[in-house]
């Protein structure tokens, strides 16, 4: 019996991730940069036991389906491989994420698998190698393995694709993000299809990959002299050109609702107003808004206007991987 509990917390894609050069490698058409978050992260733990006679999935004490045990198993595969490890697994994960938040991500989750799977099969794989293990499982998890300012080098190989942090001399402390929660309802079109559609059939795709290296390059830049504004202002520009590629995919399709919209107004009238407030979304309604600590109280008190307590949660910079130890 082997077993390995971790906690990996969430990110957000400042500069997104958004294509793959290599589906099953998951290699990404670009690199991409995030902010890794304190509020929202997921505990997995993970037992291959020779009594287990296939792999279970918990999610939050809920054994999932064995289309959810899917990708899990999937997972497993490749570490059961590098392992030389016979036995069949139980994975018990929980998201401690607001409830309804519709934000349950595979970032924090797909991270989380892979530290415990790290721990409790001796694999002994340093940071850059984890992170590199991640991204199998979903590509934006191999950002969740560093704390802060993250960047995934897409590199063109297995070996040369991974994440690093950057170091933001601890500028990312005076920074909070604001996630206004539109819909919890699953979404239409999940990232993986979105992006599968955009890049076969979407004219904007080719620009998006030109501006893509553009974005990063500023805002590397940005966090390099601490310019919150340049950072902002590119961050939300990025996220515009990335849902810009989806209204020109065959078929057309949207992750925006109404009330995305609405969000995205709010956000540029605060900053007419002199408030600097900056707005990116994912493949979803969700709205999350980048802003100085220092601003949260008066931003707050404007969203308020439109958006009720429940659905504005606020998260600061979080760490990285965290192994834990296990209950039983
Ligand atoms: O890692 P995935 O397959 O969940 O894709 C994430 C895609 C975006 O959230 C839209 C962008 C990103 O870089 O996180």
């Amino acid at each position: 019996m082997f077993k390995g509990k971790a906690r990996a917390y969430t990110n957000i894609a400042l500069i997104k991730y958004w294509g793959k050069e290599n589906q099953a490698l998951i290699l990404p058409k670009n690199n991409s940069l995030s902010l890794t978050l304190d509020g929202f992260y997921t505990e997995t733990e993970v037992l291959f036991t020779e009594e287990a006679t296939k792999d279970c999935f918990y999610l939050d004490g809920v054994k999932q389906s064995e289309q959810a045990t899917k990708k899990v198993t999937t997972f497993l595969n490749l570490v059961r491989e590098r392992a030389n490890c016979p036995f069949f697994a139980v994975v018990r994960s929980h998201n401690h994420v607001p409830t309804a938040a519709g934000l349950a991500s595979s970032a924090s989750g797909l991270a989380a698998l892979a530290g415990a799977c790290n721990q409790a099969l001796g694999l002994n794989l340093a940071p850059k190698e984890l992170s590199k293990l991640a991204r199998r499982g979903s590509g934006s998890a191999c950002r969740s393995i560093f704390g802060g300012f993250v960047e995934w080098d897409r590199g063109d190989s297995d070996e040369t694709s991974y994440a690093l942090p950057i170091d933001a001399q601890g500028w990312e402390q005076e920074l909070a993000m604001i996630f206004l929660l539109i819909n919890d309802q699953p979404k239409d079109v999940s990232s993986r299809e979105g992006m599968q559609r955009t890049v076969e059939t979407s004219a904007f795709y080719p620009q998006w990959v030109k501006e893509a290296q553009a974005d990063l390059h500023i805002a590397k830049e940005a966090i390099q002299h601490h310019d919150f504004q340049k950072l902002g202002t590119v961050m939300e520009a990025n996220a515009l050109k990335m849902h810009a590629t989806t209204l020109a995919a065959v078929p057309p399709f949207t992750y925006w609702s109404p009330d995305s919209l609405r969000a995205m107004n709010l956000v540029r009238s605060i900053r007419q107003a002199g408030l600097f407030c900056y707005f990116t979304m994912d493949a979803g309604p969700n709205v999350k808004v980048l802003c100085q600590k220092k601003d949260i109280a008066a931003i707050f008190e404007v969203l308020s206007s439109t958006f009720s307590d429940q659905q504005m949660v606020v998260a600061y910079a979080g760490p990285g991987i965290e192994l834990l130890e296990m209950d039983v």
